[in-house]
């Protein structure tokens, strides 16, 4: 298997982890010698309920037995995603009560921006400095790391760079601009959390501008901070929401979701503004909407918050010099890139996965299921502890 991955399948990097793997349930990957692996990653912030959870597979199997794909997003009415919509409305702010299902975060991104120069009328956008929005070539534009988008270019134009967190950069919001987009905690960054009310003054100039502001919860929503969407921890509501990755409980779905007159937009001049033929996949959106019943009928959502105190308290360590993020969304800082790549790829061997983050190479990714238990936890924090001693004691 092994020689065809490398052989059949396109690989992004020349070193894959290239775990072959066997099942995964709960807290827990099995690879095809049948070792256990504890995922502390949970398919990069995506299964938010664990691997197979009980409740979303019952709902894939209950779906597919009745129909599968049937007509292109938006024509005809399937239970499924008139239900997941529904249920967002009614966990969402009042403007933010109609929305779009597409296939992934980076087509949700595209929609989003679409949108806002469609409502707006205007071309700007912008962006920040070290965000990451997705791959396609829209995302790519407003992703702020000039060193992955090089050989890419042209990209969109009218899109420009602002520094997260900087009140002088918001000057750069005018009437000019269509939309700004940031993510509500920067992800690829390095988990970097918006501070001294940066998103409130955002806002402000938004209002200001009549420019929208559009906050990309791909990986932060959906619960991983310690409520449904992060931007609730900060006393603003944007005017897109963009969210995917843990929508799905592990199936692949991203949404934007706007008011009811700006999502109404993209029925005319022109018609069919946005247009796909798999977004709201009965399947799909049968899995999200399972996802979204557990999340808001059950207190997992507040249990990160507990969660998040107890990897703070495991996480001591000489060669950690910071931990990053909120809930179950949190960086381990090490010294230098080396030592984190030494540690993730010592913790995969003694069967803990962890990750890197996209551009900060110094941290280490913790982003277990938000149903990990307090006892995986310890067991996953053991690991680690024990693969820094013996990095320090050499
Ligand atoms: C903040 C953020 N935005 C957008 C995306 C892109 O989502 P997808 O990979 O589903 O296209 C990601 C994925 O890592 C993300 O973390």
């Amino acid at each position: 298997m092994k020689n065809d991955f490398y052989k059949y399948q396109a690989q992004t990097t020349p070193h894959p982890l290239a775990l072959e793997i066997s099942h995964a349930k709960g807290s827990y990957v099995y690879d095809s010698s049948g070792k256990k692996h504890l995922d502390f990653v949970a398919g990069v912030s995506a299964c938010t309920l664990g691997h197979c959870h009980p409740k979303i597979v019952s709902a894939i199997k209950n779906q597919a037995e009745k129909y599968l794909h049937v007509m292109v997003y938006g024509e005809y009415i399937q239970e499924p995603a008139v239900e997941l919509a529904k249920l967002l409305a009614e966990n969402l702010p009042p403007n933010l009560n109609t929305t779009y299902l597409v296939n992934s975060g980076t087509e949700a991104i595209e929609g989003a921006l679409k949108l806002a120069r469609r409502a707006t009328g205007r071309t700007q956008l912008l962006y920040a400095n070290n965000a990451y929005h997705g791959n396609t070539m829209g995302s790519m534009s407003v992703m702020g790391y000039e060193e992955r988008k090089n050989a890419f270019k042209p990209l969109v134009p009218d899109c420009f760079p602002v520094n997260f967190n900087n009140e002088a950069d918001l000057q750069k919001i005018t009437k000019e601009t269509a939309a700004i987009i940031l993510e509500t905690i920067q992800g690829g960054a390095g988990f970097i959390q918006p501070e001294n009310d940066y998103l409130k003054k955002v806002r402000k100039r938004c209002d200001e501008t009549g420019t929208l502001l559009i906050l990309d919860e791909i990986q932060p929503g959906f619960g991983r901070t310690g409520r449904l969407f992060a931007f609730e921890h900060f006393g603003i509501v944007p005017d897109i929401l963009v969210m995917g990755k843990g929508m799905g409980g592990g199936l692949p779905i991203g949404a934007f979701t706007a008011s009811h007159e700006v999502m109404g937009l993209l029925q005319d001049n022109p018609k069919l503004g946005h247009i796909t033929t798999f977004g709201g996949n009965p399947v799909i959106a049968a899995a999200a909407l399972a996802t979204l019943k557990e999340l808001t009928e059950t207190d997992i959502i507040q249990q990160t918050l507990q969660k998040e105190k107890l990897f703070r308290k495991l996480l001591k360590h000489p060669l950690i010099k910071e931990v990053r993020g909120q809930g179950l969304m949190l960086a381990a800082m090490l010294e230098t890139a080396e030592i984190a790549s030494e540690v993730i790829l010592a913790c995969k061997d003694r069967g803990l996965i962890l990750f890197w983050l996209l551009f900060e190479d110094r941290a280490i990714r913790i982003t277990p299921p938000l149903t990990i238990s307090n006892d995986e936890i310890a067991e996953g924090c053991k690991i680690l502890q024990n693969v820094l001693n013996r990095i320090k004691s050499n």
